[in-house]
Parts: C-alpha cells; structure tokens; sequence
C-alpha cells in the first residue's frame, strides 16, 4: 500500500509537471536533463517557479482521479481478476492433460504471489501495449508512456561528455594533419608558456617530431584531427581584405580613437525590438494590438519612451505618434558624444544560441557552441582563446620584461603610455554561477577576477558592498547591487595604470521578469486580444529597469573620466518568445521562434563615427571586431598588435569595421542545385568557387534542433536533429514575425510546399540548408572533440 501510494504520488506529481510545464511553454520536460535538475539547485528553482501552472494542472488531474478512481479502480479490479482466471485456469487446464496435479499443493500457493506477479505482468503488457502502439514520428514524444519517460530521468545521465580536448589536462593539440612538406612551424609570437586557449599553436619540438603519428588524431572517427583550422574551414569568408568604413579610417588617422577598456554587457533575454523599443517590428504592432484602436497613440507614445539609453547607444531615435523625435531628457543617462558619433550600430545581428551560456561561449571566445543539451562544452577545451585569455598573453608578453622585439617592429613613437599597462579581465553578475556549470565556464574563458551572488551575499553587512535590496528572482540579486563594483574597477582603470576588461550579464530581464519593491511598475499593455498580457508588461519593466541600469554604468563611465578611453559593446545572449509573438510556444526551451533570436549589437566609443551596419552576422564577429578596433586606431603595442593581427584570421567571424560579405561568387539558381546535393559543403566552395554565410542558432537546451539562415536571403530553416521534432520554413521578409511557419515531418515536403510558393530558389536553398546543417552540427562535434558516452 506504501508502495502503491508513493507510486502514485510520483506519477500524479510528474504528471502535472508534465501538463504544467506545457501550459506554461509549450514544450514538453525532458526528464533525462532533469537529471541535472534534480542535483542543481538553481535548476531546480527554474522548474519550481512555474509552480501555479503545475499547481493548477495537479489540481484538475486530483479532481479527475477523485471523481473517476472508484469506477477505474472497479475496473482495473475486472481487468486483474480476469487475467488472475486466465492465469489460474490456463495452469490447471493444462495440468489437467497431463495428470490430476496435487490438490493441496495448489491449495498451497500463495495467492499473494500470484497477485503480484499478474499485477506485474499486467503492468509490463499495458506498458508494451502503450510503447507498441504509440503512434509514428510526428506524434510520438507526446504521448511516451510516462514511467518510461521518467525512468529516463533516472537513467540516462545528462553529464556524458569524455572528451579528448579536456581543459584539465596540458595536452598539446597542433596535429594539423599536415604532410612532412607543410611543416609547421611554432609562432613567432607565442610565448614560451602561453595562457591556457593557446594550446592550438602551442607544442613543443619533441611532441612535433611526433606529429605524423596517428595516436594525434585521437580525438576523431576518421582521419580528421579534432581541432579548428581556418584554412580548412569550409565555410569561412574572410572581409579582411576589404577596405575599412571611411569615416573610421578618418578618425583612426586622426589618433582621435583611444581604447584602453573594453566593456561588454550581455543583455539577458535582450530583443532587438526594445534595444530601442521603436515602431515598425512584428513585436511593436502585437504590442500595439493589446489596446483598443482609439488608445494606440498614447500606447505608442508611451512605449517610446521605454528605453531612452538604448536610443542614444545605437542611434536608433524613437519616434512618437506624431513621427516626431521622442524627448529622452527622462533618462538615467544623457550621451556625452559629439553629433554623429557613438560607434556602430549593427542591424540584423542574431545570436549563436538561445541558451544563455552557449551564446556567451560565441560573444567572449568566438566559436560556435556545441550541438548538445546544457553547457557539456565545460567538460571540454574551448577551441578559440577567449577574450580575456587574449588579454592575459598581451600581460605575459609584457612581463616580466619586455620582449626582444623581432628585427622588423619598430617600437611606434606615438605610443600612448597606457598601451604598456597591464590588462585586468574581470566577470561580473548580481546572480547564481551555479547554474548548469557557469563556474567552470568562466574558469575555462580565464576569468580569474569574478563577482557574483557570492561576493554579493559575503560582503560584510553595512559595507558599501553589501546588498540593499533582496533576492529578486530564483538567481539572485538585482544587477543594481553591482554598483559599489563597477565604481571601483572603473576607478582602477582611472587611476591605477590597468586596462581593464568587464563582462557584465544582466538578470532582471530573465523569467520571472520581477523588479525590486522600490521601481515603479507601469502599464505598457492593454486587455484586448486572447493572450493574458502581465508576463510581457512584466518584461517590458524589467526592460525599463535594465536601460536606466545601462545608464547609470555609462554615467560611471563618465565620472570615472573613462569613457573616451572606452569601447562598450552590446549584445543580447537571445530573445524571448512571449505569448504575444506566438500563441502556441513561449520562451526558448525548444522553441526556434525569431524572437528568441534577433539581438541588438553595438560597439559604442564617443570618439567613433556613428556608422549603421545593416549585416546578417552573430556574436561570432565580435572577438574579430574588437581585435581589428585595436589594431587600426593603435590601441596596443607594436608587439600586442602583432600578435592581435596574427590571431585576427584564425577566427571564424567576420570584422565589422570593413563591410560585411554576406555571399562570394556566383549563386544563381543553377550552380546552386548542383551543389545541393553535395555532402559537404567543401566541393561547393573549391569547386564552383561560391560560397555564402551560413548562420547556426542552437535552440535551448542545445541538441534537438538548430535554425539554419544564410546571410544573403531572408530564408530560415529550424532543422531537427533529433527525432520527433519538426522541420519549419519562413521567408523572413514576408513573414518576418514568423506568423504563418511552414511546418512538416519531412524535408521532402517542406522542399515541395517552399517550391510552390516561393519557387525554385527558394527550394534549393532549403534543401542546401539541410546539407550544409547535418554537416555543422558534425563538424561542431569534430572541432570541440566531442565524443557521446
Ligand atoms: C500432495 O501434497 C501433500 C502436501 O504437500 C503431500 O503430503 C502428499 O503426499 C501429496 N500427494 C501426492 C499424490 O503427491
Ligand atoms: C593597483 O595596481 C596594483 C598593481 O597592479 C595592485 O597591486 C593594487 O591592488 C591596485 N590597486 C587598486 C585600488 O586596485
Ligand atoms: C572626451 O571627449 C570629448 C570630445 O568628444 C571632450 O569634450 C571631453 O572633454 C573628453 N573628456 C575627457 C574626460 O577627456
Ligand atoms: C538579412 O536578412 C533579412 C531577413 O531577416 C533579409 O531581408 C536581408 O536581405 C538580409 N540582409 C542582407 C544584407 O542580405
């Protein structure tokens, strides 16, 4: 009976965790990640947080199991005792051929075993049954028998990675896979004992005499060898070669652009729709929509002014009912920059990922994330130096002593004198870094300075450090609790001979969308149309709450007398899904929606030209861009630039100071059909010199499906990597709310139905996204050496 009732509890609880969960999204838990849930606290605060849907949803299943149970429990009852006789009779009858079996022996059995053992055998014949007569692929995952989807939890484990490029281990990487002919040759500019997330170039001579044995190429199927190389990247286009945007040449030949700090704010759950909110997005009018026809004007008015500093840090000016310039003399912030100023504003940028930590994997190292459930790239070397990896070199190659500089560099008479001064990266947040591995994340990035919850809740009580507020959400603190921190490194960097590099990630913006008690909650959302409308006019708060945030940091900025010295980039880690973007499925967990993928991207100095950048490109660019800003206004060292210009081509992303080449070569119809079939993408690009850039975006948790976009079209593919998800095509510039997906079970028909209506074009390029996908997500396996338990 214990059992029975603990067993029934389970089902009952998993159940409506299973109906609640889907309320509230729209996608079904998966109880194998639940794994990490069960043993990660904060994880687990994210499940428990939809506790109403899965409250209500317990609800409704208890009041339907009261009112039925007596009636199933009768008939389960019928059922059992019916195969009790089967069992019974079908024993005796058989017996009874044989010989008259001894009557007290049978007398004898146990009932008690027999009932447990048709209890059993019923249990596995329904559960055969449920299994057997599931339906085919389109239906299946919604219908698992769920004991079997639970027992997954219990089972699989979601931690699996044993890969061959562990971070933990000092072992050397560079097989290339050359020939005796192409020697390598170790680079002029690596020093003796580089950062960890140089070991690509790093080996010594004896491991180089090694290097045509095939133990190299241990971390691979076939020949290849597990690592990133440029040169053998299909899919790389490089804009290098292009000329830089002529109002920046200008400036740069003018020595008026001076980079000593870099500043990057990933902006949590960040849209490009509000980075400014402004007019003309799918998200403004479904906004627009929640108030009656004679209330827009002032809902318009209203929502132009939601995020005034995001006006000023890209340039993009709101504009009222009227079509007039809204006035931002509200914000927290006002822009210190001369007219025509602030930087680039990039416009189409999408992210690498929509879960958070993956797509800070692709802003702060510059590599594409893993095609696998939750951060298993922990377990793993990062296959690019990240950000402040590339910082630590340019130290230790100042120190303890300056360099022998080669024969060729000249030491620049023009140097300014904080271009000797040491780099200092530092990781701030104002919530949990336990989360799913963040702390090794970090560690691996090589953030050895960091601020998180922790530092927060261990400050001394009363210090300036302390925090005034309470926790806001399941992760932690509000980022305003920050403050006292930021001051200081900005302080550091003033006055103290240090370069600083921050990374800060924003919270409030992330579900459940709460603000401190003392913010002032406004009405951004009317009640017309199906949707309930609070956890958007939530959002739109926490929206408001970040951009005076984002103010208050570029005040610091400038009190600190920092902020020409400065370049902040700004980045969304993704978007968010709401109810008002798509009825059926809201947030990012499996959901491959738009609007968990457009994210503002901004370089901002006050000293650059304001230049609009209209690219189809992703975080990727971001590592290129900031290491091209260095190099072309003179912000590092003969040596550092040396160095930066070396490393420049080894990513995969395109700099976005020189115009960004979104295609090469000739890709009119015919060309293109023929090369959809081809398997990998390498023969399109040697053979018929055509090539375009192709963007991948990991939908959370990572490793069910991947959107496919080319730079050049305004096609977008969702590609299922994994059984029982679907494959959807929209036409961006028709649909660019992607309110009327194409949706189908196979490429087959997808390809016949994008024919139809939007032709062959467009139909080619589908079939070439599907190629060109199976591909990556291969390739992303090969490169991070990655093996599946
Ligand atoms: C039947 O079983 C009883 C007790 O188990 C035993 O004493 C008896 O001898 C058996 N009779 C036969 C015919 O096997
Ligand atoms: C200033 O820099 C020195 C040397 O880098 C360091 O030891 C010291 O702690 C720094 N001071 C502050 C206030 O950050
Ligand atoms: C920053 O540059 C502006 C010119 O764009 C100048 O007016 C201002 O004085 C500079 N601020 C500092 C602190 O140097
Ligand atoms: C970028 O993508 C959009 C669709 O989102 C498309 O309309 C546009 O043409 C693309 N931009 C370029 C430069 O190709």
């Amino acid at each position: 009976m214990v059992v029975n009732m603990r067993g029934g509890l389970v089902t009952w609880g998993a159940s409506s965790v299973q109906f609640g969960f889907f309320m509230q999204t729209g996608a079904e838990v998966a109880w194998a990640q639940s794994n990490s849930f069960l043993s990660d606290p904060a994880a687990m605060k994210i499940l428990l947080s939809g506790i109403t849907t899965v409250t209500a949803a317990a609800t409704v299943l208890g009041l339907v199991a009261w009112l039925i149970h007596a009636h199933l429990y009768h008939l389960t009852g019928l059922g059992l005792q019916a195969i009790r006789e089967l069992f019974m009779g079908g024993y005796r009858a058989r017996y009874t051929l044989l010989s008259v079996p001894n009557k007290s022996w049978l007398a004898s059995v146990d009932l008690r075993t027999v009932r447990r053992t048709a209890i059993a055998v019923s249990i596995f014949v329904s559960l055969l049954f449920l299994e057997l007569t599931r339906p085919a692929i389109p239906y299946d995952h919604i219908s698992g028998a769920l004991p079997l989807t639970l027992m997954d939890a219990f089972t699989k484990k979601a931690v699996t990675v044993e890969g061959c490029r562990n971070p933990n281990t000092n072992f050397p990487l560079w097989t290339a896979g050359k020939t005796s002919s192409e020697r390598w040759a170790r680079p002029a500019w690596l020093p003796q004992n580089p950062p960890s997330g140089f070991s690509r170039w790093d080996i010594s001579p004896e491991e180089r005499a090694e290097k045509d044995n095939p133990s190299w190429y241990l971390c691979s199927s076939g020949k290849e060898p597990g690592f990133y190389d440029p040169k053998k990247d299909p899919l790389k286009i490089s804009n290098l070669g292009g000329e830089i945007y002529e109002p920046l040449q200008k400036a740069f030949k003018e020595h008026s652009v001076e980079i000593d700090n870099v500043v990057l704010l990933t902006l949590e759950s960040g849209r490009k729709e509000l980075f400014p909110a402004q007019q003309g997005t799918p998200m403004f009018d479904a906004l627009l929509e929640s108030h009656k026809k004679e209330k827009r004007d002032e809902a318009i008015d209203h929502l132009a002014k939601l995020t005034p500093v995001a006006q000023m840090l890209t340039g993009e000016y709101a504009t009222d009912s009227k079509g007039d310039k809204v006035d931002l003399s509200h914000a927290t912030w006002q822009d210190t920059a001369e007219e025509g100023m602030g930087g680039l504003n990039v416009r189409g940028a999408l992210t690498g990922s929509s879960l958070t930590f993956k797509s800070i994997l692709g802003s702060h190292c510059g590599v594409n994330p893993l095609p696998v459930d939750m951060l298993e790239e922990t377990a793993l070397e990062i296959y690019q130096p990240c950000l402040p990896q590339l910082f630590e070199l340019f130290n230790e190659v100042k120190s303890p002593a300056p360099p022998a500089m080669p024969e060729a560099i000249e030491a620049r008479s023009d140097d300014s004198e904080a271009v000797k001064y040491p780099w200092k990266s530092v990781f701030m947040q104002s919530i949990t870094e336990d989360y799913d591995r963040q702390d090794v994340l970090n560690k691996n990035m090589g953030f050895e300075n960091k601020v998180v919850k922790k530092t927060l809740t261990r400050a001394r009580q009363g210090s300036k450090y302390a925090p005034k507020g309470q926790e806001i959400n399941y992760f932690g603190y509000a980022e305003t609790e920050l403050k006292p921190y930021v001051q200081d490194l900005f302080e550091e960097a003033a006055n103290n001979k240090t370069r600083i590099f921050l990374s800060h990630v924003t919270s409030t913006t992330h579900h459940p969308w709460n603000t401190p008690d003392d913010f002032k909650m406004e009405f951004y959302m009317g009640n017309e149309g199906a949707v309930n409308h609070n956890l958007m006019n939530n959002y739109l708060n926490t929206q408001r709450f970040v951009d005076n945030w984002l103010g208050d940091i570029m005040n610091m900025l400038d009190e600190t007398g920092i902020a020409n010295t400065t370049l902040v980039v700004v980045v969304g880690d993704h978007g968010q899904a709401f109810g008002e973007d798509n009825k059926d499925m809201t947030g990012t967990y499996e959901n491959g929606h738009i609007s968990n993928f457009r994210v503002p991207l901004v370089f901002r100095h006050p000293h650059m030209p304001r230049i609009d950048i209209n690219a189809n490109a992703t975080s990727l660019s971001i590592i290129p861009t900031i290491l091209d800003l260095l190099v072309q206004s003179e912000s590092l060292d003969a040596h550092d630039a040396e160095i930066a210009s070396a490393l420049l081509p080894e990513y995969q992303g395109q700099s976005l100071i020189r115009p960004f080449v979104p295609a090469i070569g000739d890709l009119s119809p015919k060309t293109h059909s023929n090369n959809a079939r081809s398997p990998r993408p390498t023969h399109k690009h040697q053979d018929a010199q055509t090539q375009r850039v192709w963007n991948f975006g990991l939908i959370n948790a990572g490793g069910s499906m991947i959107s496919v976009t080319s730079a050049d079209t305004p096609y977008r593919l969702i590609l299922p990597i994994r059984e029982s998800f679907e494959y959807v095509f929209t036409h961006l510039d028709e649909d660019p709310g992607e309110l009327h997906p194409m949706k189908t079970w196979k490429l087959s028909e997808i390809v016949d139905e994008v024919t139809k209506k939007f032709g062959e074009d467009a139909a080619s390029w589908a079939e070439d996204a599907e190629q060109v996908g199976k591909w990556y997500v291969n390739e992303q396996r090969r490169i991070w050496g990655y093996r599946e338990k």
